[in-house]
């Protein structure tokens, strides 16, 4: 998710573009680039890198657009950083999302004589844009969106016109409202030194703003009514969309994300013997959860390695196995080290990536990118779903199958628990000590679930296969320890049932994560979050957003730094 905006005013256009690319630079900042209109020209700055880079060259003018990059589609580099201009430079476009179709329609633009300068999907917008132009910009926009399949906010520009036109479908994109100048932008941030009226633009909304005037129309340019919001956020807020914390902003985006990493398409030849996974922290565990899912759904033998531990065992791969590395950064130092190794034993490697082009992405024999979009906080979230999505998208493809898209909705409705988990949360907050147990797919889950809560609140939780308690663990429970159980109404229910039932027996509290409508479960709960029904494969997607708020709850009430937490770093590119 990049950052865009658009100005037309009285005022150097230069100067708010940058000043408001900066603010949204925690959307990403592959590159950055501006383009801006004077005497009937249109005068582009732009480059790989940050915002700042832009600072050398001043544009006159007071109309223009800015992007702020998060590279989807084409690495980070000078020839695609937005904006694109078409080849008579008469038209220009900054885009933030994904246009799912740009591979077709690029051939239908070389067919018609017209070739791109870059390697993005956006670059097609503008050349379309171009060609359906007759004297309209909003009527060619409204053209042009009818072909583009995926998600976009765009903010376009004639070089010979007064307005700037903004079309949202998928990705945000609000227009500010000031004295003899008018604003798109991503988000608030971007504007709140100018204004704080804004209109948030739905989904299949086209705007026209001048320095006069805005309108809003439709996807079929039929105007339509909109409604002015007065913002009251200041910088930090609105950089977290009125969230607290990056985090929980980003637990909220997973329904997004796992629809935007449901759009992935990729091509794997099944042609290896067994997979081995390599990984580290959140992402070993959706490992773990892909290593069930892959050997259920696929029936392929699937090992799981910590890449810390993996570069210095005894190391029996071969060119017959796949080494999948899982890396939301995409620079883990160990899991680097684990595809080196690969290859060196003639394994092939693919990357369950996030970050474009980061240096596993550049590694790895090929790459898919699970489209988590920047991820802030210290602690993963919406990127743990979005590379559950891609490892279930995966075993679905091997059995030539597609996975269904209604767990967007679920996680969307798991998501609606959050006041009610902060509720639980206050009840627990000051323990010192938790357990999570779950068994078959929830055990990795409880994994995730232990981490998340540990990560942020500096509470010490452990997590067991919930078979295992009476092999030690048990020893541990007491009232003092709660323990959360994972027990959906799955193929192991009753085995973990009769686990918390062991538990209830020696004192110990239990919170059990539960399927809606499962009143059994209650005898032995002291608390009981209950998650959507659906199907027992896809538990571990309902349930992760329920260990994700609670962890979250949790520290925010230990007034814990959540996106900070001590001793963490976002990437750990040392060993
Ligand atoms: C997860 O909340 C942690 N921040 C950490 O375990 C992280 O998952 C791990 O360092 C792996 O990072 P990567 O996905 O960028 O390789
Ligand atoms: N898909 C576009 C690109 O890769 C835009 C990415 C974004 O929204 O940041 O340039």
């Amino acid at each position: 998710m990049c950052g865009i905006i658009g100005y037309v005013g009285a005022k150097s256009a230069n100067d708010i573009l940058i000043a408001g690319l900066e603010r949204l630079e925690y959307r990403g900042y592959d590159s950055a680039g501006i383009a801006v209109t004077h005497d009937n020209l249109i005068s582009i700055n732009k480059s790989e890198g940050r915002v700042h880079n832009l600072k050398t060259k001043k544009l006159d003018g007071t109309r223009g657009i800015g992007h702020t990059r998060w590279a989807t589609h084409g690495s980070p580099s000078d020839r695609n950083a937005h904006p694109f201009t078409c080849n008579e430079n008469k038209f220009v476009v900054v885009h933030n999302g994904i246009i799912e179709n740009y591979l077709e329609l690029r051939s239908g633009l070389i067919h018609a004589g017209i070739s791109c300068t870059s390697d993005t999907d956006s670059e097609v917008i503008v050349h379309l844009i171009s060609q359906a132009y007759n004297g309209n910009l909003k009527d060619a926009v409204c053209k042009v969106i009818k072909h583009l399949q995926g998600s976009y906010a765009l903010c376009v520009m004639h070089k010979d016109t007064h307005e700037l036109i903004g079309a949202r479908n998928g990705s945000p994109l609000l227009i500010g409202l000031g004295n003899e100048e008018n604003f798109l932008a991503s988000d608030a941030s971007a504007i709140i030194d100018h204004t704080k009226d804004v209109i948030y633009m739905n989904d299949f909304q086209v705007a026209e703003i001048s320095k006069d005037y805005v309108k809003v129309f439709d996807f079929d340019g039929i105007e339509q009514q909109h409604e002015i919001k007065k913002i009251d956020w200041n910088l930090e807020q609105a950089q977290k969309g009125g969230y607290t914390h990056f985090m929980l902003k980003e637990i909220f985006e997973q329904p997004a994300v796992a629809q935007e990493s449901l759009n992935v398409n990729f091509i794997l030849a099944k042609d290896f013997s067994r997979i081995i996974i390599v990984a580290c922290g959140t992402a070993s565990y959706a490992g773990l959860v892909g290593k069930y899912v892959l050997e259920k759904v696929a029936k392929i033998p699937v090992v799981n390695e910590i890449a810390s531990e993996f570069r210095y065992k005894e190391c029996l791969i071969s060119e017959r196995d796949l080494v999948i590395a899982i890396s939301q950064s995409g620079e883990t130092a160990d899991t680097l080290a684990a595809v080196r190794l690969a290859h060196q034993k003639g394994a092939r490697t693919l990357g369950l990536i996030n970050v474009v082009d980061s240096t596993i992405a550049r590694e790895v024999d090929s790459v898919v990118y699970t489209r988590a979009g920047p991820e802030i906080g210290v602690a993963s979230t919406k990127a743990f779903i979005s590379q559950l999505i891609t490892l279930y998208k995966l075993a679905f493809h091997f059995t030539d199958n597609e996975m269904n898209h209604s767990i967007v909705d679920k996680i969307a409705e798991t998501l609606q628990l959050s006041d009610s988990i902060r509720k639980l949360a206050e009840q627990y907050y000051e323990c010192q000590n938790f357990l999570y147990i779950g068994r078959n797919l929830s055990f990795p889950l409880a994994l995730e679930g232990a981490l998340k809560l540990k990560e942020i609140s500096y509470i010490h939780a452990e997590a067991y296969p919930a078979g295992e308690l009476k092999h030690g663990p048990i020893a541990l429970v007491c009232t003092e320890m709660p323990t959360i159980a994972i027990c959906p109404q799955d193929t192991v229910y009753e085995k973990t049932y009769s686990n918390i039932e062991e538990v209830k027996a020696r004192k110990g509290r239990v919170i059990t994560i539960a399927t809606e409508g499962d009143e059994r479960i209650k005898n032995v709960s002291n608390n009981v979050i209950y998650v959507p029904k659906v199907n027992n494969i896809l538990y571990p997607f309902v349930i992760a957003v329920v260990l994700q708020l609670f962890a979250y709850h949790v520290a925010d009430l230990r007034d814990c730094d959540v996106d900070k937490p001590r001793n963490l770093a976002k990437s750990v590119t040392v060993e």
